[in-house]
């Protein structure tokens, strides 16, 4: 049930998705250093911004959290598929995330991208049997087209290439600021998608949605970047001072800090507008944007 104290709530929920996941990842049939490597990974903790958002979204639109969460979860397995594989020696390679050594660090590359590889492809299988579980058929074939296409050529994976090819190169504001929104700012947009979807809400809130989405996907990266330059790594759990290091292209390099802070407060703003255009109570949205924009870690 819904709380009258979104924080509260969120958290409860946070709590239910780590339940989730954890049952999710039991032992069955599959080798074990691939069952070790993705439940090292997903368990490791991590702020479950995107399966929140999800929950979110469906909630706004009066589907409970609980009914949506294996479409929330789907969406935090894509992440943190798309983590183990950006940590990889051929990608950021990093040795700490969540905390922990990285998963390659552990159980070898090898291991880490077919558990990256199984994470992406479990995260349709829930897709698919909550469709059949709910009867709801034709959601159940939207939520998937949008978080193939999210996930794809054209969204994360397409953004990670352009993320790469970017290292050492001055680039300009609009093709970093693409690069941001495919390799980012597309899994963002459509966490929230995928649980407006889920409730059944109209082609207009979906727009307003698609919008809010957008500037928070955005947001979120400019302040990864700069916590990147600023932030402390014991508290985030993974390495700082890596993308100056990598000479990534980001929002604070090209602009400085000062100016990245102050775009990010703009795309914060910009996304509560979009919220007014659903014309009702939108408090788990509005916390999760400050959540996801004004953070530490
Ligand atoms: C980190 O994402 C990677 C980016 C897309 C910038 P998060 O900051 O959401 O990482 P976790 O899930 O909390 O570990
Ligand atoms: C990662 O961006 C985006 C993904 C699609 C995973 P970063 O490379 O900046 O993420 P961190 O800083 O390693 O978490
Ligand atoms: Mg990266
Ligand atoms: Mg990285
Ligand atoms: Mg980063």
């Amino acid at each position: 049930m819904k709380s009258s104290d979104p924080r509260a709530y969120l958290e409860r929920q946070r709590e239910a998705i780590d339940q989730y996941l954890l049952q999710l990842l039991e032992p069955g049939e599959e080798p074990t250093l691939l069952r070790e490597a993705m439940r090292y990974s997903v368990t490791a903790g991590g702020k479950r911004l995107r399966p929140l958002l999800t929950i979110a979204a469906a909630e706004t639109f009066g589907l409970s959290g609980q009914r949506v969460l294996p479409v929330a979860c789907a969406l935090e397995l894509i992440h943190t598929y798309s983590l183990i594989h950006d940590d990889l020696p051929a990608m950021d390679d990093s040795a700490l995330r969540r905390g922990r050594p990285t998963c390659h660090r552990v159980y070898g590359e090898a291991a880490a991208i077919l558990a990256g590889d199984a994470l992406l492809t479990l995260a349709f299988e829930l897709v698919a049997g909550y469709g059949l579980r709910e009867g709801c058929f034709e959601r159940a074939l939207q939520i998937s087209l949008e978080l193939a296409r999210a996930s794809g050529r054209r969204g994360m994976v397409g953004g990670q290439l352009l993320d790469l090819e970017s290292e050492g190169r001055m680039i300009g504001l609009s093709e970093l600021e693409r690069i941001d929104s495919c390799k980012t700012g597309a899994l963002l947009q459509v966490a929230v998608r995928c649980g407006a979807i889920a409730a059944g809400a109209s082609p207009a809130v979906l727009k307003a949605l698609s919008g809010y989405g957008s500037c928070l996907g955005l947001a979120f990266q400019i302040t990864d970047d700069l916590l990147d330059l600023e932030g402390d790594a014991a508290e985030m759990g993974k390495e700082v001072g890596a993308d100056r290091a990598r000479e990534k292209a980001t929002f604070p390099a090209l602009l400085g800090a000062e100016a990245a802070r102050k775009r990010t407060e703009e795309l914060y703003h910009q996304a509560l507008v979009y919220l007014n255009e659903l014309e009702r109570p939108a408090g788990l949205l509005q916390e999760l944007a400050r959540q996801l924009v004004f953070r530490n870690k």
